[in-house]
């Protein structure tokens, strides 16, 4: 094998979660690595955890006064529409979700999968969902059900053996007279979307928002962790909104009371917290090698909303949580129960089919982890001690799936899901082929749920990471732009939100994109780009290149309905003239736009 006389991947970033670009502190003066091993392990185990957005937002569920509110998250619906908090406490206090039973939906928690619940005990309209003595505006003193819905959730949680952990909304309280968010009852308040840097100077502001901190936030989080029982986690939420000293007292308050309640980046961000969160519904993430969660809807919004049936399919999130979890974090699939207090049909149905999928392929997720051998180009693989599982979203036509990549001895292949045992060659040194039995349908489509085999080694799985470009058949072989090394002033990586899996703000000429990838011996690649551009002023335009070894492919830029209307576009054919490992560059050559282009990936194909 001949490794290609350049160096690896130039200039690796430092970005890891798009809107983390710190690291958390994995080891500091508090703990050593073995104890915050010890105290991540039952979260690493887990995989999976249930988020439940409930709270007196279900009985509007994005409607006010017969109109539908412009908000694709129902819990937003007081700030959206300004609702005065006078009419929305009267609302709450008529609240009688007699229906429901924590029981029932810890057990259906448990059905779908799931091996830990957040529930919202306040979001940011600052409605309690459990018993407060800090403020009565609770669902126990203020509304009409007079039940504590917390407190039953734990006792379930313990019964049901279901790690329990509370989101609390710390930095916005529509609600308190002196936090955030509420400027249409309280004019000198701090708004929804202003900066630290807009208050932090200002007396009266941030003398106001510290007396909420002190008097209703943080006495808040205090009886959350001293009066239910062991909390596995606190989710904060917005915490970019406080100074870094305001999210380290809520830490510290946190861990001085429960020191083994693991907290997400949100109490700030990182790399405070004890594993990072990417943005809502981010499909699209880099791979990481930190503690790190995904936290997804089921349609688009978290609270109940009657209208929103934008809905997931149950492939797309089995999907999402192999993504997830091959790439070392947890998924967290959020529910917005009803105003009576049930889950919605669809939902429950779609988290059903979910777990169908986990128990029989379940071993593959929980406490399984990222896979030092290389992404396959069908789909992803997972690790779990010395067994490589292998999860086959596309089948290959001729029943042959090559196994990149993988260095160990291999005792065994059989399909996860009744055991059949298969056969297996060693095409190189490196990689592995494995036939998929004649019964086995190749058509497998996107709503198909994704085959799992097993592959146990002689020892801890061992792997080259490099990619294998595929040089049978005649499938298009994408390598996405998140999946590449990016270099250069400015030059990042999009939000990785559906349709914003590109990268942005190119405007250096010099920076770059790397992809590394091997071949298994002499290999010729039509080479494709997907791009955005737009036109005029505000559009992209230049000269580029797609470079390996000493060949180069130039273009130039088309215009494209707009910088996020991607086109594809041919380039060029590249030649790799034997096998070993290479490095493909995209490089700007010369910027004529406001940015050069925003890439989505390049496609090869024979
Ligand atoms: C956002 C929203 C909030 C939701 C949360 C879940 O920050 O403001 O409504 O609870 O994301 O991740």
């Amino acid at each position: 094998m001949k490794r290609q006389a350049e160096q690896t991947a130039a200039g690796s970033t430092t970005e890891n979660l798009l809107d983390d670009p710190y690291q958390i502190e994995e080891a500091s003066e508090r703990q050593t690595f073995a104890e915050r091993n010890h105290r991540m392990e039952w979260w690493r185990e887990a995989r999976l955890g249930l988020f439940i957005h409930w709270g007196p937002y279900a009985m509007p569920a994005g409607e006010w006064k017969g109109e539908e509110i412009q908000a694709s998250y129902s819990e937003h619906i007081m700030l959206r529409a300004k609702i005065p908090a006078a009419e929305y406490e009267e609302m709450a206090a008529g609240w009688n979700p007699s229906s429901f039973d924590a029981l029932k939906w810890v057990r259906t928690a448990k059905r779908a999968g799931l091996k830990y619940i957040i529930f919202t005990a306040k979001h940011h309209d600052g409605f309690a969902m459990y018993s407060s003595q800090v403020s009565d505006y609770s669902i126990v003193q203020h509304a009409a059900f007079g039940r504590d819905p917390l407190r039953e959730l734990a006792e379930a949680c313990e019964q049901e053996e279901m790690e329990l952990g509370i989101y609390y909304s710390h930095a916005m309280d529509w609600h308190d007279p002196d936090s955030q968010g509420n400027t249409w009852d309280y004019p000198g308040n701090i708004g929804a979307y202003d900066g630290v840097e807009s208050w932090a100077h200002d007396p009266d502001k941030r003398s106001r928002f510290e007396r909420y901190l002190d008097s209703k936030s943080l006495p808040q989080v205090r009886e959350l962790l001293t009066d239910y029982g062991k909390v596995g986690l606190m989710w904060f939420d917005c915490g970019g909104k406080l100074t870094r000293e305001q999210g380290q007292q809520f830490l510290d308050t946190v861990y001085s009371l429960q020191p083994d309640c693991l907290v997400n980046s949100r109490v700030w961000k990182a790399p405070l917290g004890d594993y990072s969160n990417t943005s809502d519904n981010q499909l699209t993430t880099r791979a990481l090698r930190q503690d790190w969660e995904n936290i997804i809807t089921l349609n688009d919004s978290w609270g109940y909303k009657k209208s929103d049936h934008n809905w997931k399919s149950p492939a797309s999130i089995v999907r999402q949580i192999i993504d997830v979890v091959s790439k070392n974090g947890n998924l967290v699939i959020n529910i917005g129960p009803t105003e009576t207090g049930e889950w919605d049909p669809v939902s429950e149905s779609i988290l059903l089919e979910v777990g169908g999928w986990l128990d029989t392929c379940g071993d593959s997720i929980y406490g399984a982890g990222e896979s030092p051998t290389a992404r396959p180009s069908w789909g992803r693989c997972t690790v779990k001690g010395n067994t490589l599982y292998l999860h086959a979203f596309d089948r290959p036509a001729d029943r042959k799936l090559v196994v990149p990549g993988l260095l160990s001895d291999v005792l065994r292949a059989y399909m996860l899901e009744d055991g059949r045992e298969l056969n297996l060659t060693r095409i190189s040194e490196q990689d592995l082929a494995i036939e998929l039995p004649e019964s086995v349908s190749t058509e497998g489509d996107e709503s198909a749920k994704p085959l799992v085999i097993a592959v146990h080694c002689s020892g801890p799985v061992e792997g080259n990471p490099v990619r294998l470009l595929d040089s049978r058949g005649d499938s298009i072989q994408e390598l996405g732009v998140f999946d590449s090394e990016i270099s250069g002033t400015g030059l990042k990586y999009d939000t990785g939100k559906k349709g914003r899996d590109n990268l942005l703000d190119w405007t250096d000429e010099s920076a770059e994109a790397v992809w590394s990838v091997r071949t298994l011996g002499a290999a010729e690649f039509d080479v494709c780009i997907e791009y955005g551009s737009g036109d005029g002023e505000d559009g992209g335009g230049g000269t580029f290149r797609v470079t390996t070894g000493d060949q180069t492919l130039r273009a130039q830029v088309q215009v494209t309905g707009g910088p996020y209307d991607f086109q594809e576009f041919y380039v060029g054919r590249l030649r790799f003239p034997e096998a070993g490992e290479y490095l493909i560059r995209l490089q700007a050559e010369r910027i004529t736009g406001r940015y050069l282009m925003q890439p989505r990936c390049l496609k090869l194909q024979r």
